[in-house]
């Protein structure tokens, strides 16, 4: 048998360190928390919100909302190649300056007075600009922080970030360029609303111990299996905010003939050889707060949840690609594995949204977390920590 047939209980030294203390509750619902939480950690992260093949040249640009912090943001690649990102907002009188999500253009024009903007930020021409009281060069568009690792884009709120993306991400860099995900050139998306606080979502995709109870009919992605019923993982990983799992593969999974020609298909070696051996097969990345990441080459997946309010999230999970399908059954195939994935998270929603309305009502003081449940804790703790630091700055005056 070899290692990714193993696993092992969770029990290790760094994951004890976390404490086995019932969590509290409240931060899973309350609004108060909810708002030091934007403070202190959404408006001053790098966070994914989107991919560089939806600027394949010069003048493509994208839209992205960031509901929890209202802002609209503006993401573009200009003559020089270099992606810029900037508020979605007209600096005469605020107008959004752009309504739809992506296109090609090359200048922004507003709709209220005619402003226009090139994709570079600057103001390139306004309408009677002579009455006004300020020069053209102080009126360009409000630059975003903007950077690219494996070809995902990212953004951070805080005009001076303490840390770039690279540093942030640290040793995830180097793996993740080895990804698909690093050269993918198109993607299939699903986007979807659900009515729970992020960390109640995000927390769904970071166990197992669901797969066999809420998974039965789709199968638990291969996690679980006669001799591991809990689908413990190979191993953990505590880096620094951020944390990883290895995630067991059931020697002898249950594939019908569909899934089998549809994933062989995307993989034609998988057939012949166990192609999870792949070095990164079965590896899973998740990255302080909300994004993570599959290295399942049938299945290259990335899920951020975004927050909206404390008790609403918007999700995204993207399949990346590498190349166009090239005939109708690659196409299956890709399309069949979306399909995959939305089925399977049509069974998560359900009960992720039965949990928030059982919080909702504050009946709870805690919640209890398994040693299985480690990755959970693990993000409810850095994310106190920092709930906690920003709450005693603000009684200090600092913030
Ligand atoms: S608000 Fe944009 S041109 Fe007036
Ligand atoms: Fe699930």
């Amino acid at each position: 048998m070899n290692e990714l047939h193993q696993y092992q209980k969770p029990e290790s030294a760094e994951a004890l360190a976390l404490g086995t203390d019932p969590v509290p509750a409240g931060p899973y619902y309350q609004d108060d928390y909810f708002a030091l939480e934007r403070e202190s950690i959404f408006k001053r992260t790098w966070l994914n919100i989107g991919h560089v093949c939806e600027l394949p040249e010069p003048g493509y640009f994208i839209v992205r909302e960031l509901d929890f912090a209202n802002a609209s943001i503006l993401v573009t690649r200009a003559r020089d190649d270099v992606i810029r990102a900037f508020h979605n907002v007209c600096t005469h009188r605020g107008t959004q300056l752009v309504a739809t999500d992506s296109g090609k253009r090359s200048t922004f024009t507003c709709p209220y007075h005619g402003w226009t903007f090139n994709n570079t930020g600057e103001l390139r021409g306004a309408p009677d600009f002579e009455r006004f009281y300020v020069e053209k060069q102080d009126c360009g568009l409000h630059e975003v922080s903007v950077e690219v690792c494996a070809g995902l884009i990212f953004v951070n709120l805080d005009p001076s970030p303490t840390q770039g993306l690279r540093d942030f991400l640290g040793p995830f860099v180097d793996q993740w360029e080895q990804l698909p995900v690093a050269r993918a050139t198109t993607y299939s998306e699903y986007v979807y609303e659900i009515n729970a606080n992020w960390k109640l979502t995000y927390d769904n995709f970071q166990e197992n111990y669901h797969l066999r109870f809420i998974h039965a009919r789709s199968g638990g992605g291969g996690a679980v299996g006669e001799e591991n019923p809990f689908g413990y993982p190979i191993r953990y990983g505590f880096h620094g905010d951020h944390r990883t799992q290895e995630i067991w593969s059931n020697p002898s999974p249950v594939l019908s003939d569909t899934q089998k020609f549809a994933f062989g298909k995307l993989i034609p070696a998988l057939m012949q050889k166990d192609a999870l051996q792949h070095p990164f097969g079965r590896s899973y990345w998740a990255t302080f707060p909300n994004l993570f990441m599959i290295g399942t080459p049938t299945q290259p997946f990335v899920h951020y949840v975004m927050p909206v309010s404390a008790r609403k999230s918007r999700g995204v999970i993207r399949l990346y690609w590498v190349g166009e399908d090239t005939n109708a059954s690659e196409r299956f195939g890709r399309e069949f594995s979306m399909t995959m994935a939305r089925d399977v998270h049509s069974e998560d929603r359900r009960v992720i949204e039965a949990a928030q309305r059982g919080l909702n009502s504050g009946a709870l003081e805690h919640i209890h977390l398994q040693s299985q449940e480690v990755l959970l804790r693990h993000l409810f703790t850095r994310v106190d920590e920092k709930v906690q630091a920003y709450k005693k700055a603000l009684a200090g005056g600092a913030v």
